[in-house]
């Protein structure tokens, strides 16, 4: 079983409640986020007043994916009733292990993601607590972006920790995810596949989830 999480990064944001009803009218399982400060990625999207309206106009779950310095100033505001995953940078944490019980202790799931050029290794000690892991397979900040092979490795390196430590945490896919490699990517260990580009360049974005969900579901 695998999940479609849609970034809205590429949508017509004047136009944003049109595009969330397409999301869910295909079928997908969570809306992605994509919070960018400016400074930990050379991008700036949109803040808490952004993420409650979206939240209000919407019956999916989000997955808000926090590209920010200092996440822990606000997860809270994130925290809301429709908020599933809250997911920091682990370049962004100087305290990831005190981020992530914050996280839990706003009773969120909590994920933790990966740079492409950030090793595995920096999740040793703090695998156990998590809920998900979101490996990027583009550098972040803007969509569209073409897909970094070394990823693949990546994936089934992580893959193999998750089965050799007998633990359960979802494996999150971001970054040049499309219809091509969604099926060797799901072989390789994915679980929650976010597509921004994939699915807002559709004509008919509620028929390109049915897709995705036909090679993942
Ligand atoms: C990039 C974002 C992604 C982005 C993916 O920094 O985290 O979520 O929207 O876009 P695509 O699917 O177009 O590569
Ligand atoms: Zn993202």
């Amino acid at each position: 079983m695998a999940y479609l999480s849609p970034s809205i990064l590429t949508a017509d944001f004047a136009d944003l409640k049109t595009q969330l009803k397409k999301l869910e009218e295909g079928g997908a399982d969570f809306v992605h986020l994509d919070v960018m400060d400016g400074s930990f990625v050379p991008n700036i999207t949109f803040g808490q007043p952004v993420v409650r309206s979206i939240a209000a106009a919407t019956s999916l779950p989000l997955d808000i994916h926090l590209m920010i310095v200092r996440p822990e100033l606000c997860l809270e505001e994130f925290a809301l009733p429709q908020t599933e995953y809250l997911v920091v940078h682990e370049e962004a944490c100087l305290h990831l292990h005190r981020t992530v019980q914050q996280i839990k202790a706003l009773g969120k799931k909590a994920g933790v993601a990966l740079n492409p050029a950030t090793s595995l290794s920096v999740l040793d000690y703090i695998l156990p607590d998590l809920d998900m892991v979101l490996l990027m397979s583009v550098n972040p900040g803007f969509g569209g972006q073409k897909f970094i092979e070394t990823t693949w490795q990546k994936i089934r390196d992580l893959d193999k920790v998750r089965r050799e430590k007998g633990l359960n945490f979802l494996i999150e896919l971001d970054g040049g995810v499309n219809l091509k490699n969604a099926a060797d990517l799901k072989a390789a260990g994915v679980d929650v596949f976010v597509a921004g580009n994939a699915v807002f360049s559709a004509e008919d974005m509620a028929q390109r989830v049915r897709e995705f969900q036909s090679i993942l579901k």
